[in-house]
């Protein structure tokens, strides 16, 4: 692939250039990779999604976009909408880099209701002449015209003690005080978070101090994209830790998105968590997930995440110029004290003709002959202890991509070692998760060039890019008495080309 130099990654978008995206967007349509019931840029780099909200009987997300091509360069906002958190419009650029505190990079942030407003905190990542960079917290206002109008000035200048990482603002409010949780680095370069708080969105906010979590010091390097979600009783910190180094080897990724479940206690600025933190998906390339809120849904959450890793590149889009998606959209619930994350209920639409139809271990109809589709939902139910392989895009006397279920073990595992197309392989091509209770169930949707695994009703999740070459067209199936049901999914991505 081409080296972009600092300039080429600095260019901020320029409505001259509508045209030459146009025509590479369009290119794309015919790409084998790109997704039919996912987010995903129309030609570039996209990373984290942003501002995720409802409002006005819609729900508005952003995400981190360059324009330009598949490296992360000067960032700008993206905003799509959809009504069921299926069908996802595109509604064209919503903010540039074009202010003084922002004037390298409009970076991550959250999206907040209030009073009929859709207010957008996010980081303005800004550099001299020098280069050296500082990162404030901004503040805009979603316009009718489905753009952001920023307002003037911070909410927040870098605090003193912390480098220059101090980035994502997550804006909420509680008993009618607002609060800003953000990640930042202390100058030992330990990650940490910082909260804020004000009586007013606009004015007002005071550093309250370094939120501490009961029982850990620091989270890796950085901490990037918190969020703090009160769900039913129980309150969840979600973060993405940056360089984990030798704190835990437990986790697969240099980069991993974690979560505690346990209490806030605000006065002492403290969470108590009710357990250690556990990766909120278990596969290959999940990062900075953020929540959505629905006030008629008080008791549940919607994530949305980025199905990428800062570290991870995807050679085979790369090529094509474009990288990123968005993962699908996650209903979270605490359910006895335990994070579920299941796809949204609107996805039961998705399922379009039935494929392959197989009850208690006997087919009952199948129109595949074996051959592997490139999209495909599946469903299986009741193994009953049995162990289960399911071998997606294989070929002959090889693996493809694998999911296993190992009854004596326990043990369920998906392996991407056998794949003609590999990618980041210095993070492993394994993932194996330990189902206490067994394997009830498996949810398994494959778009193209990602597969997302829902095991035991949400009780756990694994998602992971993958690139079948056109020759790994097969799929297996083995496991006695199961009941399994494949669908072939409909086409919900947008592709109209709207900037
Ligand atoms: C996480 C992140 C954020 C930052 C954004 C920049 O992936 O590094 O911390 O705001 O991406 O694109």
């Amino acid at each position: 692939m081409k080296e972009w130099t600092r300039e080429e990654r600095s260019r901020i978008f320029d409505e001259a250039d509508s045209s030459g995206i146009e025509q590479k967007s369009t290119q794309l349509l015919s790409s084998r990779w790109r997704s039919d019931f996912h987010v995903q840029p129309l030609y570039g780099l996209m990373n984290d999604p942003n501002g995720f909200a409802y409002y006005n009987g819609r729900w508005h997300l952003f995400y981190q976009w360059f324009p330009y091509g598949p490296v992360h360069g000067m960032k700008h906002w993206y905003h799509v909408s959809s009504e069921d958190l299926l069908h996802w419009q595109n509604e064209g650029l919503a903010m540039k880099p074009d202010v003084l505190f922002d004037n390298y990079g409009c970076y991550s942030g959250s999206g907040f209701v209030k009073d009929g407003d859709l207010y957008l905190a996010y980081t303005g990542n800004s550099r001299d002449y020098n280069y050296v960079r500082r990162q404030y917290q901004l503040l805009a206002k979603l316009g009718t015209d489905g753009k952001a109008k920023k307002l003037a000035g911070p909410l927040i200048s870098p605090a003193e003690g912390y480098t220059e990482h101090q980035r994502d603002p997550k804006l909420f409010e509680l008993d009618g005080k607002y609060y800003i949780l953000i990640g930042a680095q202390t100058d030992a370069e330990k990650g940490t978070f910082l909260l804020y708080a004000s009586e007013s969105i606009e004015e007002g906010w005071q550093l309250q101090g370094e939120l501490k979590v009961r029982g850990y010091e620091n989270f890796g390097d950085m901490v990037e994209c918190p969020d703090l979600e009160k769900i039913g009783d129980t309150w969840v910190l979600l973060f993405s830790i940056q360089d984990h180094g030798e704190g835990d080897r437990n986790l697969p990724n240099r980069f991993n998105n974690v979560y505690f479940t346990g209490q806030m206690d605000f006065a002492n600025l403290e969470f108590i968590p009710d357990g250690p933190y556990r990766s909120l998906d278990c596969g290959f390339d999940f990062y900075a997930a953020q929540c959505g809120f629905d006030p008629a849904h008080p008791d549940c959450r919607v994530l949305s995440a980025w199905f990428g890793c800062p570290d991870n590149t995807w050679p085979a889009t790369d090529e094509e110029g474009w990288s990123g998606l968005l993962t699908m959209p996650r209903v979270l619930t605490v359910e006895n004290g335990k994070l579920m994350q299941r796809p949204a209920p609107s996805f039961e639409q998705l399922k379009g003709e039935l494929l392959f139809n197989a009850e208690n271990g006997s087919i009952v109809s199948d129109t595949m002959h074996g051959l592997m589709p490139s999209t495909a939902v599946i469903r299986l139910d009741d193994p009953e202890n049995e162990s289960v392989e399911l071998n997606l895009f294989t070929r002959p006397r090889k693996k493809g991509f694998e999911i296993r279920y190992d009854k004596n073990r326990k043990n369920l595992t998906v392996d991407r070692t056998d794949m003609i197309n590999q990618c980041n392989t210095d993070f492993g091509t394994v993932r194996t998760v330990h189902l206490e209770n067994g394997l009830q169930s498996l949810e398994v949707y494959i778009d193209r060039s990602s597969a997302e695994i829902f095991v035991n009703d949400g009780e756990y999740v694994l998602s992971a890019r993958i690139f079948p070459d056109a020759q790994e067209n097969l799929i297996r199936m083995g496991g006695r008495n199961i009941d399994l049901k494949i669908w072939k999914p409909k086409k919900t991505a947008d592709t109209e080309f709207v900037l």
